[in-house]
């Protein structure tokens, strides 16, 4: 990575002028190597010099020249002192070699290679309940966040911990005894048992004796009641049927599913880690880890702000959380995972801080490999969403607005396009992933269409768009890319377009780093609205000469390829036309 061995280039320039005493003995300081904002300031900053000043008491000035005095890095022009930075240049040639690199590799460019395994809770829906757009997120960015893992050589494990326990089944099965029917079930699915569920919500308020013996029947069913049994695996049926849908439509695949699907599809689900969850609880009991307290079972955390957890209720039920205790015990024992992250909204923090102490109070060592990525909410303008009220919004709703609403601005756009309905879905869904990938995910997003299917810019259709538009000029050239590689570069338009194809490959590796997907979709977007600008200008098919329409498509492809891989990484596809 260039940015890793610039570093080194500049760690070595510093010895150099150490060992001609020009700058005295230190141990190295942190320092950072930026992008800069503004290009004219170089493709990389580093901001060295002013570290180390106060530590040698020289002035950055003084040191930054006798870094720049021994800086020999041939791929960089003579870096310049600007302030307390010094600013590095890429020669062009290196530029073009980048470029040569991105049309040889093709969709392996900023690949690597790693042994090392990640496991990735996302997604996770409750069954009973529908797939709200709640689950969205998780399900979108623990998605992207697996891709990329996979791009920089991890082994990837998604785990869909699908919630199939809690109290949300004695409610439901007091609805379903109530009011309910078998075959509308069967032909309605989830969004008749969320009928149910609301409904219940509304009868408890007036009669607060349901809600005792929806406590009564969740009892019956943790102490293995057939008939409880039988009904919650319709329940359970009727959800997976509705998840693997919208699955499909998001074209989410699974490592591992931990879920019974009916009969035909016996895996893991949450409720399958009961068992296990109590016995460890004894055990953890016994050996003095964990401890009673007021007829429940507690364990206690090496954190005095952080309250114990409870494993077990008085009345010998387990919890959410000793299933999770349980669950992640077991993912390590499996795939030995030098990293396990859960993809979980922002409000199961402090669940998750539990889970991580407990499983280190426990002696687990790799309890410190396991990470919650939290995410905001959705929101629409008129506030949170909720389930019991009534307000959910469906995912299927959702996905099919979406197609709708694409079809409509394509049927506008481009009258004669063929294949307008399977168009019309890979623009609609790319819309919706953009849309929550491009933003930091710690903050809300508000779900607005007008900005979702924005087709001018930092949008997903908008990145479509753009690689169809390269699509159609490399189809109408009649020469592949990279035929004759260009040797030199000098419009402003193309050299800044260049320029950015380096950034790529770090920029995954960033946001593997730090999980956040936005840094690819943002940078796909500054790609494309550099390529626009470009094309805007320079005439690629209408060029001068042979040779700079040559360029300009070898240019123009390797951009087309960079913005493929980033969206597939975001889990969008490309359109050939749009
Ligand atoms: N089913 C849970 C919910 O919707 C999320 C589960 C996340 N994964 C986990 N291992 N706890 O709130």
């Amino acid at each position: 990575m260039l940015k890793t061995q610039l570093k080194k280039e500049i760690e070595k320039a510093l010895k150099e002028a150490q060992s001609k005493k020009e700058l005295p003995d230190f141990k190295l300081p942190k320092f950072t190597i930026e992008r800069p904002e503004n290009e004219k300031f170089g493709d990389y900053a580093a901001n060295i010099a002013m570290q180390l000043a106060p530590i040698i008491k020289k002035s950055p000035a003084e040191i930054a020249k006798a870094i720049v005095k021994h800086f020999k890095a041939e791929e960089f022009e003579t870096p310049e002192i600007a302030g307390g930075f010094i600013n590095f240049k890429l020669q062009q040639e290196y530029l073009i070699k980048n470029l040569q690199e991105i049309i040889e590799q093709k969709d392996q460019f900023g690949s690597e290679r790693n042994n090392k395994t990640i496991v990735i809770d996302y997604s996770s829906p409750n069954v009973a309940k529908p797939f709200g757009i709640g689950h969205l997120r998780s399900t979108l960015i623990g998605d992207s966040i697996k891709k990329t893992y996979k791009k920089i050589g991890w082994n990837t494990v998604g785990i869909n911990h699908i919630g199939d326990w809690g109290t949300q089944f004695g409610k439901l099965l007091v609805a379903f005894e109530k009011w309910g029917d078998e075959d509308e079930l069967y032909q309605k699915g989830i969004k008749y048992l969320y009928n149910l569920y609301v409904k219940f919500h509304k009868e408890e308020e007036k009669d607060p004796k349901l809600k005792k013996l929806a406590k009564e029947k969740f009892k019956k069913l943790e102490s293995g009641d057939k008939k409880a049994k039988h009904i919650c695996a319709l329940f359970t049926h009727a959800s997976i049927e509705e998840f693997d849908k919208i699955y499909k439509d998001l074209g989410i695949k699974w490592d591992l599913i931990q879920w019974v699907a009916g009969k035909r599809n016996p895996r893991i689900p949450e409720s399958e880690y009961n068992k296990e969850a109590k016995e460890r609880t004894q055990e953890w009991l016994e050996s003095g880890k964990a401890k009673e307290s007021k007829g429940a079972i507690i364990i206690e955390l090496p954190d005095k702000n952080i309250p114990p957890l409870l494993l077990e209720k008085s009345d010998g039920a387990t919890l959410y959380a000793t299933r999770d205790l349980a669950a992640a015990i077991d993912r390590y024992d499996k795939y030995k995972f030098d990293l396990m992250v859960y993809e979980v909204g922002n409000e199961q923090a402090l669940h998750f801080k539990q889970l991580f102490l407990a499983l280190e109070k426990l002696g687990y060592k790799w309890a410190k490999d396991c990470k919650h990525i939290s995410h905001g909410l959705y929101r629409f303008k008129d506030g949170k969403l909720s389930t019991r009220k009534g307000k959910t919004i469906f995912m299927e709703d959702i996905i099919n607005d979406a197609i709708e609403k694409s079809k409509k601005i394509i049927q506008e756009k481009n009258p004669d396009l063929k294949n307008k309905d399977q168009t019309a879905k890979k623009v609609g869904i790319g819309a919706i992933k953009y849309n929550d990938l491009a933003q930091h995910r710690q903050t809300d997003i508000i779900f607005d269409w007008e900005k979702i299917l924005n087709f001018e810019g930092n949008s997903g259709p908008y990145l479509q768009y753009t690689y169809a538009r390269i699509q159609s000029i490399i189809k109408k050239s009649n020469v592949g890319a990279g035929h004759n590689l260009p040797t030199q570069f000098k419009e402003p338009e193309e050299i800044s377009l260049l320029r950015e194809l380096i950034y790529f490959p770090e920029v995954v590796q960033s946001a593997a780093g730090s999980f956040e997907p936005h840094r690819i979709a943002n940078y796909l977007n500054d790609l494309a609205r550099k390529f626009n600008l470009f094309y805007n200008k320079l005439p690629v098919l209408k060029a001068k000469n042979e040779e700079t329409k040559n360029s300009r498509l070898s240019l123009i492809s390797a951009v087309a390829e960079v913005l493929s891989i980033g969206l597939d990484l975001l889990g969008i596809e490309t359109v050939e036309e749009m």
